[in-house]
């Protein structure tokens, strides 16, 4: 069992992050190489400064808010919630004094950044059961969804039983020697990463998010890198 934690928590995060960047970057590549689109894919009247409307497009999701509110309101509050992820993510490594403008304790949210993300991908997993958007939807989808919702239940997991329910054996000190380790290529796996009652879920945790790595340049995830230069076009 030691030796399947220790390949998913140190081989497999290297594995999952190159096959992301590497990945992602020969898919960028791929699309800049493509030959250009004959018509334009500007829509008029054109409206300046190009540059903000092409911004509030990409983070303000304008269509979706006119069309379909209810959706827009999970869009927004998923992906303001995924900001939160990344810095939460970040600073499992160390405290960044940029970060604690608001001072917090490390996980930030008191464990409601998980809990927000998982309704909200419960939300966008079960609107896809329903007519037309289930007629819209590809295996890919609920795959990525059900995916994601693994990754988030997982994680948010240790952060509840830590906070809510004051289990203390996993600390945070504890990933910052572990996520350290792998940062700076001497893997060190401490001792109640891999021997206490909560190893398994760090484990499961980050094997679902090395296959969410692995698959993303492949996806349709890829939008989150496309979607600004996309309707920077469209905005002339
Ligand atoms: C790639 C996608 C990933 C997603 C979507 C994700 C998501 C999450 C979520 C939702 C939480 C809980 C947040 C909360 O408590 O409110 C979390 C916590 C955590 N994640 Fe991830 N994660 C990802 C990747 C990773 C990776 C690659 C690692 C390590 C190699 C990792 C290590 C952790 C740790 C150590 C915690 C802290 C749990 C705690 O506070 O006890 N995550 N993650």
């Amino acid at each position: 069992m030691q030796t399947v934690y220790y390949i998913v928590l140190v081989p497999m995060v290297y594995v999952a992050f190159a096959v992301f960047f590497l990945g992602t970057a020969i898919r960028i590549v791929k699309i800049l190489r493509e030959p250009k689109n004959p018509s334009t894919l500007q829509i008029f009247p054109e409206k300046q400064p190009n540059w903000l409307y092409a911004l509030s497009d990409t983070f303000f999701f304008p269509t979706v808010r006119r069309h379909k509110p209810v959706l827009w309101v999970f869009l927004m509050t998923f992906h303001v919630a995924l900001l939160f992820l990344i810095i939460g993510h970040v600073e499992l490594f160390q405290e960044f004094k940029i970060f604690q403008i608001i001072p917090h304790e490390v996980f930030l949210g008191k464990g409601f950044v998980g809990l927000i993300l998982a309704i909200t991908l419960l939300f966008f997993l079960f609107r896809r059961f329903k007519s037309p958007t289930k007629e819209l939807s590809v295996p890919e989808d609920y795959f990525l969804l059900i995916l994601l919702f693994l990754i988030v239940i997982f994680g948010s997991q240790m952060d509840w039983a830590r906070r809510w329910y004051e289990y203390g054996e996993l600390t945070v000190e504890d990933y910052q020697v572990y996520l350290n380790s792998l940062l700076y290529l001497k893997p060190e796996l401490p001792y109640n990463v891999t021997f206490t009652g909560h190893s398994f879920m760090l484990v499961l945790h980050v094997f679902f998010a090395n296959l969410f790595l692995m698959f993303f340049p492949f996806s349709q995830l890829m939008h989150s890198f496309l979607a600004l230069p996309m309707n920077k076009l469209r905005r002339g």
